[in-house]
């Protein structure tokens, strides 16, 4: 029998299906030699019988994952600092065309998108709890409540600003398991006619790629157009957009609007068939990801020992918080991974959560190269190799293990 638990949207079912066993907080980046305990749970993700919504088994308290010290940085990639101007362009240029429009972003981070809307004069509010980048953010001109968005902080908003037109969150909403609490605050903050606007990853994708390092415990929720919209009809809101996304691996933007206000798209019902029909949320196509996952998790290891008897030098690129997952369920560590390079300064000269690999500068990637280099950030694939030629002109290699385990 899997294990089940109840779920966190409609106090349904949820069968566990997928087991990566022990692993630390993925963004929990340690000082070299700290002999601090680190705190480890059990990472299973399931899903619930009657809403569908695919969710992890168990949460971990918030306050450890996301403080002053959180260290991710969204504007670390280029890619991602264009999208996120597109997307602040659309909204200036669509919902905030009113009179004094007021658009609020929960988990505004170091104000990737608010900096455009910010710029552009337009009335805005993050709601951002970890402290450090909610001070970048503020640095740049940014208005930002440093707090984690839910029911009460949404009516003193709503109190102190009054209503918004557009709710946005980009990453952030799949993080948070208390849905209820928000999406209660967002019905009372949006405009009659406002616009609750979320971009988070599709676990359409996550299957069809055997993308199993979006799992960890941040991802709390793994969302789809038929979780989405019966988590939305729950809460007096209606599913009325989706939009493919090619972000962090295949992204979905779903809209919701006030039950009633605004009439769904095509695309709504085309990706509801669509997911019917793949069965997406079925136990044979979920037991089938976590069966080609495992099979991933063998070829890697097997890949990195090869490497190694061979005596080649290979590191890692980029110390994502998906990397956690891999390395921790894979049990990859120094021994096989020399260090890590990730550009973010906040990360750098510490060691991984769980596995301890050393994470160095980008310069270290060069000085000199290795032999192959593990692609972790993979969803970054397309920025990083225009930026390393000179690393494949040198003979670098690169190992992938999404879709599957390659070299190239
Ligand atoms: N929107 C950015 C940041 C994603 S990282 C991007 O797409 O790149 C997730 C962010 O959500 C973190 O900065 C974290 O501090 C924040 N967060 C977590 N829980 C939150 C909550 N309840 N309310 C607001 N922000 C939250
Ligand atoms: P990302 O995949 O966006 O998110 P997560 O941590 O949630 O899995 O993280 C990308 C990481 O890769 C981040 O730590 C910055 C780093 N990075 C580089 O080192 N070089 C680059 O060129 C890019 C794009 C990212
Ligand atoms: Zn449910």
């Amino acid at each position: 029998m899997s294990p089940t638990t109840e779920c966190r949207i409609c106090s349904g079912t949820v069968t566990e299906f997928f087991d990566l066993g022990r692993q630390p907080i993925a963004d929990a980046f340690r000082e070299p030699g700290s002999t601090a305990e680190e705190f480890f749970y059990r990472l299973a993700v399931g899903t619930c019988a009657d809403c569908t919504m695919a969710q992890l088994m168990e949460e971990v308290p918030r306050d450890l994952m996301f403080h002053q010290d959180y260290p991710y940085h969204s504007s670390g990639s280029t890619v991602m600092r264009a999208h996120f101007e597109g997307v602040a362009k659309r909204f200036l240029t669509t919902e905030l065309t009113g009179d004094d429009p007021f658009l609020v972003e929960i988990g505004s981070n170091d104000g990737i998108m608010l900096k455009v809307v910010a710029e552009a004069g337009v009335r805005h509010l993050g709601v951002e709890p970890s402290g450090g980048v909610a001070d970048l953010a503020a640095a740049q001109g940014i208005n930002v409540r440093k707090d984690f968005f839910e029911e009460s902080v949404a009516l003193e908003v709503l109190e102190a600003h009054g209503r918004a037109d557009v709710v946005f969150s980009a990453n952030t909403f799949s993080h948070i398991p208390y849905v209820d609490s928000v999406l209660a605050g967002i019905r009372a903050l949006l405009a009659p006619n406002g616009v609750f606007v979320f971009e988070d990853p599709y676990l359409g994708d996550i299957v069809a790629k055997s993308s199993f390092d979006q799992i960890y415990d941040e991802h709390f929720y793994f969302f789809t157009a038929r979780s989405v919209k019966n988590m939305a009809a729950a809460s007096g809101l209606e599913l009325v957009d989706v939009e493919r996304l090619p972000t962090h691996g295949g992204e979905i933007r779903y809209t919701l609007a006030l039950s009633g206000a605004r009439t769904p798209s095509a695309a709504v019902r085309e990706l509801l068939a669509e997911e019917d029909a793949r069965g997406l949320t079925d136990a044979a196509v979920l037991e089938g990801f976590a069966a080609s996952v495992a099979r991933n998790r063998d070829d890697l290891v097997a890949e990195l020992r090869r490497l190694k008897a061979e005596g080649k030098r290979v590191v890692g690129y980029g110390a994502t918080a998906k990397s956690a997952t891999v390395l921790n369920y894979a049990g990859i560590g120094p021994d096989l991974l020399e260090f890590i390079c990730d550009s973010t300064p906040a990360k750098q000269g510490r060691v991984t959560p769980g596995t301890h690999i050393p994470v160095r500068p980008p310069e270290a990637f060069s000085s000199p190269y290795p032999d192959c280099a593990l692609l972790l950030a993979w969803n970054h694939a397309d920025e990083i190799m225009a930026k390393e030629t000179a690393y494949r002109d040198a003979g670098g290699t690169w190992l992938t293990y999404v879709p599957e385990v390659r070299i190239s």
